[in-house]
């Protein structure tokens, strides 16, 4: 049995949190132990409540107290994956190499787009003033440098069409949803290797 852990932020609207609980709703091989929220009125905390997945709120005032409260919940369950699903802030050399392998997805086609303050529409804006015309997701391990962690799948779309960067981020969007849990599943069942090694 795989246990992951997903984790959010602050105002996670929870569409990657929903696509990846409703593939694995009914298999018994990959279980959502927990969701992480780090606002107590997080909005996501109704879509867990729709799939019956407990969630778990832990403040990040103190941002090192966050992460050993984190590490302590992710012992205790015995999670073996963490998933990143609009979780926005950097984790900890410290809390990586004492963690379990952890991922993220990433709205572009990396390593362009991506770095400190690059997530949501302002990745979609850039990609768009930059005239690509092309964009995509990019699941990678998570290291302790921005989206700088080894690339796990990445799957391109033709935006050549898009008139905004809001339309960037749709079609983009559905792309993820297909992507995460299909990305999750070849982890959990080692078809995807991650070749995770504690420092
Ligand atoms: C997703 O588009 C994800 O790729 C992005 O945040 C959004 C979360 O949406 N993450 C990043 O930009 C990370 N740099 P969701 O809450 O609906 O899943």
């Amino acid at each position: 049995m795989n246990n992951i852990a997903i984790l959010t932020s602050g105002l996670s609207r929870g569409s990657n949190f929903e696509s990846i609980a409703n593939f694995f709703k009914d298999r018994d091989d990959v279980n959502i132990s927990f969701v992480l929220i780090t606002r107590k009125k997080a909005p996501i905390i109704q879509r867990c409540e729709k799939f019956g997945i407990p969630h778990f709120f832990i403040s990040t005032k103190n941002y090192e107290l966050f992460e050993e409260n984190l590490l302590k919940k992710i012992k205790k369950e015995k999670i073996t994956l963490i998933v990143l699903a609009g979780f926005m802030r950097k984790l900890s050399e410290n809390f990586i190499k004492n963690s379990v392998p952890i991922i993220n997805i990433h709205p572009a086609l990396l390593p362009k787009f991506g770095g400190k303050n690059m997530f949501g529409s302002a990745v979609h804006k850039a990609v768009f003033n930059a005239k690509e015309k092309e964009s995509g997701v990019t699941v990678h391990l998570v290291n302790d440098n921005y989206d700088s962690g080894k690339i796990l799948n990445q799957q391109k779309i033709n935006i050549s069409d898009c008139s905004n960067p809001e339309e960037i981020g749709k079609r983009v969007l559905e792309l993820e949803h297909q992507i995460y849990p299909e990305t999750i599943e070849k982890i959990c069942n080692g078809e995807i290797k991650l070749n995770f090694q504690r420092k």
